[in-house]
């Protein structure tokens, strides 16, 4: 497994990768969720390459850009027995040197949802995939539904600057007791552990309702507020029923539909989602 940080590394070992380049996109800390996708990419593509960079321009100024976990040699220790190929570990200074002013921006899917609470948040996340994609050149890159409007919204990037790869979306890998994996996890401590499988509960309620005929979206979207609710510990962000395409508030369900929610445990940020119809 080679690990380079420079990008004249990056490109040297770029060179030497053949076949299909598979690429899966992380900010390290990573845990079973990110696995999948690592797995899923050896599984489709000769050659793989995992990025591992903790961001800094899709953190707003008061989010966790400083406490956000790293832990480089636990990442490399859970990646070289999946037969990764290449690891790219850039530093902030090789991402965004002195005088760097250039970004990507795609409009009207980053409005609402977390674009709404995360202001600027996407215009960092299609920057830095844009860069990723431009330096790894990849034929496949991997993404996971758990963040499902990043994976709409690289979609459409994708589409849009006319990158020659293919994007490959992956289920949620969940705790055995339903909690979405996520490296903010490590944030919830005590009782928030516990009540953090409200997300959970709230998309399960809204599945129950949707299984059994309903379709009004703004019933649909109650539901979910009134578990949500109910737990002490959690205080809703939003709560949405929206298509899945073009991430718009439903007022009635028909096709695919995209549940999805930001909840606050104590401090910790969660989000979740289904997928339903
Ligand atoms: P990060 O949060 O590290 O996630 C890396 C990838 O793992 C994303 O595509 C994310 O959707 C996926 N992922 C996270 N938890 C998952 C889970 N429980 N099940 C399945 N997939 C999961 O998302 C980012 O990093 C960054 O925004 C990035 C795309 C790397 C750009 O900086």
């Amino acid at each position: 497994m080679m690990i380079v940080s420079s990008l004249d590394e990056l490109r040297s070992a770029r060179l030497l990768l053949d076949g299909t380049v598979g690429l899966v996109p992380t900010m390290g800390y990573l845990h079973e969720g990110h696995l999948s996708l690592i797995r899923r990419a050896k599984a489709e593509c000769k050659s793989v390459v995992v990025s591992i960079f903790v961001n800094p321009t899709q953190f707003g100024p008061n989010e966790d850009l400083a406490k956000y976990p790293r832990d480089l040699e636990r990442d490399l220790k859970l990646i070289e027995p999946l037969g990764v190929d290449l690891v790219w570990n850039p530093t902030a200074e090789v991402m965004y040197p002195n005088g760097y002013q250039t970004w990507v921006e795609v409009e009207a899917l980053t409005k609402g949802l977390e674009g709404a609470m995360r202001p600027s948040h996407f215009r960092g996340v299609t920057t830095v995939v844009a860069k990723l994609f431009n330096a790894v050149q990849p034929h496949k890159a991997y993404f996971g539904q758990k963040d499902a409007q990043q994976a709409a919204v690289i979609r459409r990037m994708t589409q849009d600057l006319n990158f020659p790869l293919e994007v490959v979306v992956c289920p949620i890998v969940r705790e055995a007791d339903g909690l979405a994996m996520s490296s903010r996890n490590k944030y919830l401590e005590g009782d928030d552990r516990k009540a953090a499988l409200v997300l959970f509960q709230a998309l399960s309620a809204a599945k129950e309702a949707y299984e059994t005929g309903e379709r009004d979206a703004e019933t649909l979207r109650r539901k979910m507020k009134e578990v949500i609710a109910a737990e002490p510990r959690a205080q809703m962000q939003y709560v949405s029923c929206a298509d899945y395409d073009s991430l718009e508030e439903l007022e009635t369900v028909t096709g695919k539909t995209l549940f999805s929610m930001a909840v606050l445990i104590g401090k910790t940020r969660l989000i979740d989602n289904f997928v339903l119809g």
